[in-house]
């Protein structure tokens, strides 16, 4: 095989599936050397050729790491996206979307999801003159009553959402977003492509939190953007991540492609187990509540059916029938979920999300969120059952 042929490999066009494509990074062999893993390329700059024509595909590492190409083309490839962008965090990913707005556009925004997404936009949105309605996501009358047709120009949700694990029916509100002319982005870092496929249903962009699952193994700060299309939009956030520099650094995308190859083993488990304890602790005599989209009693439960194939994510929720201080309590008495924040990793994680979220949090003050990773599903049971003993 000489090295034209090795570079057509990651094109091949024919459809695989998305274990085949994660396993072996889209195809990717190095067209130079033939080696299965990508180089790190430390460089920021990078020569020029003859009548100083600029080097591809980049003379600068601002304007393209060729480092983060292997995870874009893979993760574009999972997500059936016309392309990807990598960034330096999940918020820079976000960020770069409500950069790409305009003044005077207005923004339709899911109210129960990631805190930080929510603060973000509500605070930075009245400094750039946007403005925003926050909508119930399940509630699909409000989410068409909010739109304001030819001013609406984005409508941003997150489903699964934080922390209550709420479910947004992407499909039907996709069309009423077309109808209006706005474009419907979806933060999938909770459902991952291995669950739900949102440019498939009819999203126009895919935004994620590369930090959990994709790279699976809590190393790693990055975000990334997938669009269904090469559009005006799209070219806009190119622009912003080329000239305001939220790129990501080479050891991280080369880490993040090394995490992504494990991603269906990985969530499929992590899935697994979830669905177990949730069944396991549902009706607990410490819990209020269990929130799973999994649960039938679950609100979401019906359109997760629907939209989720192949699992109902690795995140649920408990809700502590003797309140905060006990739901501290269980937290601190766990010995194998680790009291910290974040979520998509190997190791199972807890937090008590009010906290973490400070004062204004609207998240139940009983309520612990769990991340569920790779231990055995008995060990995790026997860890929560000793905690909910312990703060009994
Ligand atoms: C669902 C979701 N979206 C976005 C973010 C922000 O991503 P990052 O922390 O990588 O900036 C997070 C982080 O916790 C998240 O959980």
């Amino acid at each position: 095989m000489n090295d034209a042929e090795r570079a057509r490999r990651p094109l091949r066009p024919q459809r695989q599936h998305l274990e085949t494509l994660a396993a072996q990074a889209a195809g990717y062999v190095e067209p130079l050397t033939g080696a299965i893993v990508p180089s790190i390329q430390p460089a920021t700059t990078f020569v020029r050729g003859r009548d100083y024509q600029a080097p591809s595909p980049t003379d600068y590492i601002r304007t393209r790491n060729p480092s983060g190409a292997p995870a874009e083309e893979l993760l574009a490839r999972l997500e059936g996206g016309a392309e990807a962008f990598l960034f330096s965090s999940g918020m820079a990913a976000v960020n770069a979307v409500v950069m790409a707005l305009r003044p005077g556009d207005h923004i339709v925004l899911q109210k129960s999801l990631y805190y930080g997404v929510r603060n973000w936009i509500l605070s930075f949105a009245q400094d750039w003159g946007l403005s925003v309605t926050l909508v119930e996501s399940d509630d699909e009358a409000a989410f068409q009553a909010a739109l304001q047709p030819g001013t609406t120009k984005l409508v941003w949700i997150e489903t699964p959402s934080n922390p209550l694990w709420n479910l947004v029916d992407i499909a039907g509100l996709a069309a009423l977003a077309r109808e209006a002319g706005a474009r419907l982005a979806v933060d999938n870092t909770v459902a991952t492509p291995l669950l739900t496929q949102p440019l498939a249903l009819g999203a126009d962009i895919v935004m994620h939190s590369a930090t959990k699952y994709l790279n699976g193994h809590s190393d790693v700060l990055a975000g990334a953007l997938v669009t269904a299309r090469k559009d005006s939009f799209w070219a806009r956030i190119q622009s912003y991540r080329q000239q305001a520099g939220p790129v990501l650094g080479s050891f991280e995308a080369w880490l993040l492609l090394r995490g992504m190859r494990t991603l269906p083993l990985r969530v499929s488990r992590q899935c697994e187990t979830a669905a177990f304890l949730a069944a396991r602790f549902n009706g607990h005599p410490a819990l209020d509540d269990v929130l799973y989209p999994g649960l039938p009693e679950h609100p979401g439960h019906a359109i997760a059916r629907r939209q989720m194939k192949g699992g109902f994510g690795a995140m649920l929720s408990l809700l502590i029938r003797k309140g905060e201080t006990a739901a501290i309590k269980v937290a601190e008495s766990c010995r194998l979920f680790l009291p910290a924040t974040s979520l998509g990793g190997v190791e199972s994680l807890i937090e008590h999300r009010a906290t973490v979220e400070g004062p204004e949090s609207p998240v139940p003050r009983h309520l612990l969120r769990l991340s569920i990773g790779l231990e055995h599903a008995e060990d995790l049971a026997a860890d929560l059952e000793e905690a909910l003993h312990a703060a009994a």
